[in-house]
């Protein structure tokens, strides 16, 4: 047996995994171990370091339930999720770039018509917002299925801010895209909001002297059959944060304005905005079987 000390470890834990019957698992299991060792070295890791790292994995496992989730916030202020996301994600030139999910959507929102407002009792000034989905070609995507979720004016989701007098889908709905590939709803004007930060990903940003905020913006995801789902947000152009997400998310190509208007109108709210963004989806290519 070879004598363990802080070089030879290495070796020996990659040999430990060399029956592993999945190939995959093994390889990155491998470069994992690989990396960690060598990030241990680089920085001459510490005992109360260590213990640190771990008191703080602990903090965010306790944190975390089927409401909160701090690993994914954890991956996203390190810019993991958009390193994923993007890897996985190429598209042509012209079609809308993806960004992070982040962890605010909800499975199974009302399913509203054209028009419809889906504040629902959500705080905001009103916004008008109307887009076209269509492909890389120009051809409309009909019948495409169109989540949308967002913030209010105080930055929180409607799960962030459970009320059993206001309804439980606020400002979030689904809906179809027309024979044009067209969809239009009323909503709220986005605002910029800071991430969960009251837990350990919170102290870190701390720590680390950055802020938690991200720049106001409106999540879609877009799902038709025979292209390839996009998971994407619009942001407000001029706000604060925009450069300096503290996810990482934005892209210049997903930067639009909000217009305000004001209005005499009694059919029409005195103050409003309008959002009018274009979606562009790619094929997906057809399975082998
Ligand atoms: C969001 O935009 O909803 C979000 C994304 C990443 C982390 C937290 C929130
Ligand atoms: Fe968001």
């Amino acid at each position: 047996m070879k004598p363990l000390d802080s070089f030879t470890i290495t070796e020996a834990v990659l040999e430990s995994m060399d029956r592993c019957p999945d190939a995959r698992l093994r390889s990155v299991m491998a470069s994992l171990v690989r990396h960690l060792h060598d990030f241990a070295r680089e920085v001459k890791l510490t005992e109360d370091e260590w213990w640190r790292g771990i008191r703080f994995l602990t903090d965010a496992g306790h944190i975390t339930d089927d409401k909160r989730q701090e690993f994914i916030l954890l991956s996203d202020v390190l810019g993991l999720s958009t390193l994923v996301m993007a890897q996985n994600n190429s598209k042509p030139a012209g079609c809308t770039e993806a960004t992070v999910f982040g962890p605010f959507f909800v499975e199974g929102a009302p399913m509203i018509e054209h028009g419809a407002d889906i504040a629902n009792g959500a705080k905001g000034a009103p916004c008008f917002v109307q887009g076209r989905v269509t492909g890389a070609d120009g051809e409309p995507v009909a019948h495409a299925l169109v989540d949308v979720w967002q913030a209010d004016e105080e930055g929180f989701y409607d799960v962030q801010k459970p009320d059993p007098s206001l309804s439980e889908h606020r400002a979030r709905a689904q809906l179809r895209t027309d024979a044009d590939g067209r969809c239009h709803f009323r909503s709220i004007v986005a605002h910029e909001y800071p991430i969960p930060h009251d837990g350990p990903v919170g102290a870190m940003l701390d720590s680390l002297g950055r802020h938690p905020w991200r720049p106001a913006h409106l999540h879609f995801m877009i799902q038709a059959e025979g292209y390839e789902r996009l998971i994407t947000h619009v942001f407000r152009r001029g706000g604060p944060y925009l450069e300096s997400d503290a996810v990482f998310g934005v892209r210049p190509s997903l930067i639009a304005d909000w217009e305000r208007h004001e209005s005499d109108d009694p059919a029409k709210p005195p103050v409003y905005y309008t959002l009018d963004y274009d979606f562009v989806l790619n094929r997906s290519t057809p399975s082998a079987d």
